[in-house]
């Protein structure tokens, strides 16, 4: 079983400690960070596994953030469910969950100052959910603060944190972040965890009727499409993709883009027609009766 910590201070005690102990019997030093909101599956499960693969510490957050949520309903409805994540969190290998109270995040209500994702948080996600980006990069950043080991202690030679691929945007805003800002934190990328199915495992698909959860594999199938004539050199023809999703019962598009990874604008050559070549992702979004999808998939085809 994982420990369990409250405050910031009780989280770098016990973070110091172990990474002495790790230091002490001869191991590299080093720490791996997940931040989560908690409600964990089998995707958390995955960056606190690869986080236990790479790290001698492994140290869980599960605090769901009010800030980046644009509606406040949504941030009340979000599960909560601190039990199971200490199970999941523990079997996947970490050694603290830190779960701190609102006021130990932000003592003074709302802070002044937050952080701007600029114009990579304007568009996709953060177009249909504003300040969302803003408010998650400005959580992240004290995240990261509150992981980081002590420099001076000689024995920190390390420190990691992992994001899912599955919100790729917000995985290149922090990126972009940790370069803009100067963070000493190394940036690890986990692939989607799915469905038998192909659905992103999600904390909002329990909210998705049997009958929804069937339509929402459309996503994913328009995504292997993409895949699939990407790595046969063939033209990506999105209106294909387009064509499938409409035809699904009850799912309402927002955007389905291909995009370049790092910079998130649109590729430079004609998808419809050319045959593709390089790298890009395709992101997608949806909504399905009251839940709001998001899938995404890399592309690369040399
Ligand atoms: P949350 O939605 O709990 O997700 C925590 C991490 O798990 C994120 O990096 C997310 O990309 C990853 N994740 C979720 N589902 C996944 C899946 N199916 N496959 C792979 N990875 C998956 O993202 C957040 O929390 C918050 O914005 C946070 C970064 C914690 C800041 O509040």
């Amino acid at each position: 079983e994982p420990t369990i910590v409250r405050t910031v201070a009780e989280l770098k005690a016990a973070g110091r400690e172990l990474l002495e102990s790790a230091a002490a019997a001869g191991r590299t030093a080093s720490l791996g960070l997940v931040p989560t909101m908690g409600a964990l599956h089998e995707g958390h499960a995955r960056l606190i596994a690869q986080a236990r693969a790479e790290n001698a510490v492994v140290v869980v957050t599960d605090f769901v953030n009010r800030l980046q949520f644009d509606d406040p309903a949504d941030y009340e409805r979000y599960p909560r469910v601190l039990e199971a994540d200490l199970a999941v969190a523990g079997d996947a290998g970490a050694d603290l969950v830190f779960v701190p109270e609102e006021r130990e995040v932000y003592p003074d209500g709302r802070p002044r100052i937050l952080l701007s994702a600029g114009t990579l948080g304007e568009k996709f996600e953060g177009a249909s959910r504003p300040g969302h980006f803003d408010g998650m990069l400005t959580v992240v950043a004290k995240l990261l603060h509150y992981g980081m080991p002590d420099p001076a202690t000689a024995a920190a030679t390390g420190y990691r944190v992992y994001f899912g691929q599955k919100d790729a945007q917000q995985l290149a805003i922090v990126q972009r972040m940790v370069h803009d800002l100067d963070y000493p934190v190394e940036i690890r990328p986990v692939p989607i965890v799915r469905s038998a199915e192909g659905l992103a495992l999600s904390s909002r698909n329990q909210f998705l009727s049997d009958a929804e959860a069937e339509a929402a594999l459309v996503l994913s199938r328009s995504l292997f499409l993409m895949k699939e004539r990407a790595e046969a050199h063939l033209p990506l023809a999105p209106d294909d993709a387009l064509d499938m999703i409409a035809s699904a019962p009850g799912v309402q598009l927002d955007y389905f883009e291909v995009v370049d990874p790092s910079t998130l604008e649109p590729l430079a050559f004609n998808c419809a027609e050319t045959p593709f070549t390089g790298e890009a992702l395709v992101l997608v979004a949806a909504r399905i009766g009251s839940v709001r999808l998001i899938d995404n998939m890399p592309l690369r085809a040399d």
